[in-house]
């Protein structure tokens, strides 16, 4: 049985929030203070998001990704990640992270059987990470990153879009990526911050961003793509040394092509970053249903999923959870 939904998109990729805290502030995700978190309790256990995956497991999904919050924050995250690499039918496990942690935890994360990572990070500059971040944990990301290649991992580095603040960081992240062998995303800015910030006029496009690679690098070549589901749009530099990719969630809508479904740390399944509804599971995983019954939750919810976000209408609504709280 697959996860198929009324406009017949198949879904096999499922993202899974870990916890909801983070340690940083980055200014688009959540507040400077006064953050409200799920209490433990709300949480679901290492024991629930794997019986949960495994469930989605049997319904077709292929793919997992771990995000938060700070997926680091999670005490003993390796032992999660050994449950889900040994689904059977999981292929492909990953993790995205703030790296403020990843200079302790790469070696065992990747003992543990994780083999790629996302990194988030916006600016190369140590006064604007702060000004983002709020917070002055620079020196602590690079040292993830470091301890992260050396480990073995497979990296890209994530980088939120926002117009009239990371114009100057789009070259050098590009630079960067190549001396290092990391493929840079550059996401442009959604409307998920907690505070209402977002504004069309906000976005940094991924047309403006191409524009300023190509001036620097000379003409890009889009990349065939491997997975055409995939939301990134991606190119090679001309001298084939490294690569960079855009998610344009704004500018160029990929809804169409969308292969994902999300469980919060609270254990609510959503079919859209951007859904204003989502479903309890927490409540069958808690109450000993079986495993049809989760399954049922899942197909269903699948089968509500909407066709898309409508971020350039006027009639858009923001999600009322902001990103953290749901899960990147
Ligand atoms: N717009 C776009 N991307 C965002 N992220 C967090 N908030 C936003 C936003 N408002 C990204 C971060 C993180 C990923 C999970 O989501 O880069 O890496
Ligand atoms: Fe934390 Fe990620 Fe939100 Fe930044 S974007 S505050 S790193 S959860």
């Amino acid at each position: 049985m697959a996860l198929i939904d009324s406009f017949g998109r198949i879904h096999d990729n499922l993202r899974i929030s870990v916890t909801d805290r983070c340690n940083i502030r980055c200014f688009y995700c959540m507040p400077d203070e006064g953050v409200k978190f799920q209490p433990k309790g709300e949480i679901l256990s290492f024991e629930e998001i794997e019986r949960f995956a495994q469930v989605a497991a049997g319904l077709g999904v292929r793919k997992i990704r771990l995000t938060g919050g700070e997926p680091l924050l999670r005490r003993d995250l390796p032992v999660l990640i050994e449950k889900l690499a040994a689904i059977p039918g999981i292929a492909d496990l990953a993790l995205t992270t703030n790296a403020v942690l990843l200079a302790a935890q790469a070696r065992p994360l990747y003992d543990a059987g994780l083999r790629r990572l996302n990194i988030h990070l916006d600016t190369l500059d140590r006064a604007r990470f702060r000004q983002i971040t709020r917070r002055d944990d620079f020196d602590a990301v690079m040292a993830g990153i470091d301890a992260a290649l050396a480990a073995g991992f497979k990296l890209k580095i994530n980088a939120v879009a926002v117009k009239d603040l990371i114009e100057p960081d789009v070259v050098p992240l590009a630079r960067f990526g190549r001396e290092r062998g990391i493929e840079i995303r550059y996401i442009e800015f959604m409307p998920l911050d907690s505070q209402g910030l977002w504004l069309g006029g906000k976005v940094l496009r991924m047309d403006d961003m191409l524009a300023m690679l190509t001036q620097e690098f000379g003409p890009l070549e889009p990349r065939p793509e491997a997975d055409p589901r995939a939301p990134a749009t991606e190119f090679r530099f001309a001298d084939g040394v490294g690569r960079v990719g855009f998610v344009a969630s704004v500018s160029k809508p990929f809804c169409l092509n969308c292969n994902r479904l999300r469980l919060t740390a609270d254990g609510k399944i959503r079919y859209c970053l951007f859904a204003v509804e989502e479903t309890d599971v927490k409540d069958l995983l808690r109450a000993g249903a079986p495993d049809e019954a989760i399954a049922a939750r899942i197909a269903e919810t699948v089968r509500r999923k909407w066709i898309g976000h409508e971020i350039n209408s006027t009639q858009f609504v923001p999600p009322p959870r902001p990103m953290y709280s749901i899960g990147g």
